[in-house]
Order: C-alpha cells, then sequence, then structure tokens
C-alpha cells in the first residue's frame, strides 16, 4: 500500500494514543538552575519527619545529571516530636521533592524512571516515594531501603491495610533502574508496577487515588524503621537518569 502524505499523518495520530510530556527531564541534577526548575530542598513541610535525620540542604549535591545525598552523623541537634513520638536527631542527610504535584486523571498517569545506587546496611532508609499532599493516603513508596538487605515496595490503602512486597537487593554498591508506572484504572483506584532493572516485581492498586495530587520525594532518611544504631561514617544515596513522563491526556 502507497501512503499520501494525509493517510500517513493520520497513520501517526492513529496510533498514537498516549499523549507522554516530560515532566522532569534527565537533566535536572546538571546545574543548580536545572535543579531549581524542578526540584526544592527537604521534605515539602520541612526538615524532620520520622528518623533519626534531619535534612539540611548543604548534604545535597548535584552535578552532571547525578543526585548526591550525603547523611553524617552529628550530635548537638534537638530532638523532633513526630505524631506525639520524641525522636532523637542523629544525622543531618538530604532530601529533595519535585515541585510539580502528581495527580492521576482519567485514563492518565505517569512512569517515574531512575537509577539508585541505595544502601542496605542497618540504620540506613533511603527511598523514592509519592505521599499525599492533601491528608493521607496516598502513599506508593516506588522503592524504599529498609536496612535489611531488601528493597521493598508498598502502597497505603490505609496505615493498616497495604500491599507490600519486599524482595533481596543484590550489589547495592551498583546502580540499580527503578521504574513506577502509575495508571488510572477507573476513575476511583489507580495501579502501580513495580519494576526493577527491567522486571515487573510487583502490581499493586492505590485504593482511591484518582485525581488526589501527590508528592515526589527523594529521601536519605536514617534511623528509625531502618533500625538503629545506624552507622558513624557518612552514608551516600545516589541517583541519576532521573524521568518523569506524563501519561495524562
Ligand atoms: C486497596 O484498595 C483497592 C481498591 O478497592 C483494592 O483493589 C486493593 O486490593 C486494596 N489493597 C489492599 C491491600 O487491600
Amino acid at each position: 500500500m502507497q501512503l499520501t502524505k494525509a493517510s500517513a499523518l493520520l497513520f501517526a495520530v492513529a496510533t498514537c494514543t498516549e499523549a507522554v510530556r516530560t515532566i522532569i527531564p534527565k537533566t535536572s541534577f546538571n546545574s543548580q538552575s536545572d535543579f531549581d526548575a524542578d526540584w526544592g530542598y527537604n521534605y515539602p513541610w520541612g526538615t524532620d519527619h520520622n528518623g533519626g535525620a534531619r535534612m539540611d540542604k548543604a548534604q545535597v549535591k548535584f552535578s552532571n545529571g547525578q543526585l548526591t545525598l550525603t547523611a553524617k552523623k552529628v550530635s548537638g541537634q534537638p530532638d523532633t516530636t513526630q505524631g506525639g513520638k520524641t525522636i532523637k536527631i542523629n544525622y543531618l542527610s538530604g532530601t529533595i521533592y519535585a515541585k510539580e504535584h502528581f495527580t492521576v486523571a482519567k485514563g492518565g498517569g505517569y512512569d517515574f524512571t531512575g537509577e539508585f545506587k541505595a544502601t542496605t546496611t542497618k540504620g540506613t532508609w533511603p527511598a523514592f516515594w509519592l505521599t499525599a499532599v492533601q491528608g493521607w493516603p496516598p502513599e506508593i513508596d516506588m522503592a524504599e531501603w529498609k536496612g535489611s538487605g531488601k528493597i521493598s515496595f508498598n502502597t497505603f490503602n490505609t496505615s493498616s491495610v497495604l500491599s507490600w512486597k519486599d524482595v533481596a537487593y543484590s550489589s547495592p554498591d551498583q546502580f540499580h533502574t527503578i521504574k513506577c508506572e502509575v495508571r488510572d484504572i477507573n476513575q476511583k483506584d489507580v495501579s502501580a508496577k513495580f519494576y526493577m532493572d527491567g522486571t515487573l516485581i510487583a502490581t499493586q492498586v492505590g485504593g482511591g487515588f484518582f485525581g488526589k495530587a501527590m508528592y515526589l520525594i527523594i529521601d536519605l532518611q536514617m534511623e528509625g524503621s531502618s533500625g538503629s544504631p545506624g552507622p558513624t561514617t557518612d552514608t551516600l544515596f545516589q541517583v541519576r537518569n532521573l524521568e518523569v513522563l506524563s501519561y495524562n491526556p
């Protein structure tokens, strides 16, 4: 069959059913201005969360497309209070969050991809995750390392109703590719497909996540769920080729 210009164009339009838009490009860790266009320092709510590290802009470095978060042991920091619990701060570390909020729209969703070099040492708690902008959940832990030699993938419907998958994490001294495909199912629930090094590891469903704005966070927490005491030497969490694509119409 001979394609005329007009029919070739129609063919191209008909086969391109998904609108792909780059939300965060792979260049976001190239320079300060690239970084500032997409990312903010610390958690969206401040410097502290549910572990023993307080976040500090000085612990965040990037260049040539690679992010490095460094946790260092410190003393003399005031405690933090989280959910009525007092937590001792033993580290200064780095966290960044995307300025864009991620809301799954009808027939749409996102792909979150990156290469990660993360420790699984006791007391180290690096993570790449989505959490609710208002209230809670949604939360999707696209990759979380809780100091146990494993990597975890989790989706929370409530604090007690959650899907989780823990798998062995070999060669933490090397970069591993993590991809999470987040998609609308029925204008109510959202599916999350978790891939590691190109292999589908788990598919989970977030009940009622449709239309709810989420933050994207890359953090290096310490202690807390990863056990204590954590290391006395510096801990690094590195990320490269980070990219977020939108399939929202
Ligand atoms: C969360 O809610 C969705 C939608 O109702 C459901 O499909 C999924 O199984 C729930 N997850 C758990 C762990 O029960």
